[in-house]
C-alpha cells in the first residue's frame, strides 16, 4: 500500500480538496487497494470541522464530495505512516520539516512538484479570498493530482 498525505495550514480548504479529488481519481481508476489518501493541517484551529462551505461548493460543482472529511492536525506518527507527505505551500513544508526527524525529510515535498503545466510552487491559501481563489485551488489540485497519480501508477 502506498500512502499519501496532503497537508495545509487549517485542513479545511486546500488539503481536504486535494484529499477529495485524489480519492475520487483512485476510485475511478480502481486503485483504492493500492493507494491510500488522507489529509491534515499543521495548525489545530479547526480540528473536527468539515471542509469550508466554499471549498465544498466549488468541489461539488466539479463532481467531488468533501462532506465526509473532518479536519485533524498532523502528528508525529504521520511521518512514519505515510510515504508521500505533500505540502500545499512552502510555509507548510517548512513547518513539517521543523517538526519531523531528519530521516523522514525525503518524504516531505511540495504538492505542486507534480503539476506540470504551471510555474506556481504553492497552492495559494483561499481562506481570506473570494470564490475565484477556491476555483484556482481546484484547478491546481486537479492538475497536481493527475501528475501524482500518473507517477504512482508507473511505480506500482
Ligand atoms: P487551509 O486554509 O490551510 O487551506 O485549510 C486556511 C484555513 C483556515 C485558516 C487559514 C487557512 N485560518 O486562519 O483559520
Amino acid at each position: 500500500m502506498t500512502k499519501v498525505l496532503f497537508v495545509c495550514l487549517g485542513n479545511i480548504c486546500r488539503s481536504p480538496t486535494a484529499d477529495g479529488v485524489f480519492r475520487h481519481m483512485l476510485i475511478e481508476q480502481g486503485l483504492t487497494e493500492k493507494i491510500e489518501v488522507d489529509s491534515c493541517g499543521t495548525a489545530g484551529w479547526h480540528i473536527g470541522k468539515a471542509p469550508d462551505q466554499r471549498s465544498q461548493a466549488s468541489a461539488r460543482r466539479r463532481g467531488y464530495d468533501l462532506s465526509c472529511l473532518r479536519a485533524r492536525q498532523v502528528n508525529l506518527k504521520d511521518f512514519e505512516t505515510f510515504d508521500y507527505i505533500l505540502a500545499m505551500d512552502e510555509s507548510n513544508r517548512q513547518d513539517l520539516l521543523a517538526m519531523s526527524p531528519n530521516r523522514y525529510h525525503e518524504k516531505i515535498r511540495l504538492f505542486l512538484d507534480y503539476a506540470q503545466s504551471t510555474d506556481l510552487r504553492a497552492v495559494p491559501d483561499p481562506y481570506y479570498d473570494g470564490e475565484a481563489g477556491f476555483e484556482q485551488v481546484l484547478d491546481l489540485v486537479e492538475e497536481a493530482c493527475h501528475g501524482l497519480i500518473n507517477q504512482l501508477r508507473s511505480s506500482l
